[in-house]
């Protein structure tokens, strides 16, 4: 059987309530739930299916320091591993009605790093159901993962969640 893991972060908010529920829908694929923070090298070529979660937190001003989140220090080992022959999908909290010019940002700089590795994601979502100006989640059109707004539209995560994971069973048991 493949194997699947859901890698996020931060923990204790959102993104890991959002993890858990996705988990839930993927209980057939047995995922294993692994918070960034305690992810170490040589993990991911344990998975054949990978789902990333990430919260983008910006900075509130210009000097404050940033929030970590994990992402930022599991990043440059995530580009050490092998991501060849993976299935990958990403899925971002954000908060479209406070950060409208940086939905979502952070599943974009993800994204990016993945392409760089030759690697595309799985799961890309059509922008016309969610409000916002900008966003560096949206390549070619889509985003390049589930956006999902906790703060301002939470009425429409467990939808969202359910015709996502459903698109990704699909690829994941390809
Ligand atoms: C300081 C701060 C900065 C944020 N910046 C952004 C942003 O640039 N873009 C965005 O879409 N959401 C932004 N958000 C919203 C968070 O992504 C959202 O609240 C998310 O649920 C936080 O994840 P967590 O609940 O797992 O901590 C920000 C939130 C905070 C507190």
């Amino acid at each position: 059987m493949k194997k699947t893991a859901i890698f996020y972060g931060p923990e204790g908010g959102r993104t890991e309530s959002v993890a858990k529920q996705i988990a839930e829908l993927l209980a057939e694929e047995k995922p294993d739930l692994i918070p960034v923070s305690k992810a170490v090298k040589g993990d991911i070529k344990k998975y054949d299916n990978l789902v990333f979660g990430i919260a983008t937190i910006g900075k509130e001003t210009w000097d404050a320091e940033p929030v970590k989140t994990g992402w930022f220090e599991y990043m440059p080992v995530l580009e050490d591993e092998n991501l060849e022959n993976k299935k990958i999908a990403i899925f971002g909290l954000g908060d479209h009605v406070r950060w409208p010019l940086h939905f979502v940002d952070s599943m974009g700089e993800l994204y990016r790093l993945i392409k760089g590795k030759g690697q595309d994601t799985v799961g890309k979502v059509n922008p016309e159901d969610y409000t916002f100006d900008e966003s560096e989640a949206l390549v070619e059109g889509l985003f390049v993962g589930l956006p999902v707004d906790e703060d301002f539209e939470a009425e429409l995560t467990e939808s969202r969640i359910k015709n996502w994971v459903n698109e990704l069973k699909k690829h994941f048991n390809d």
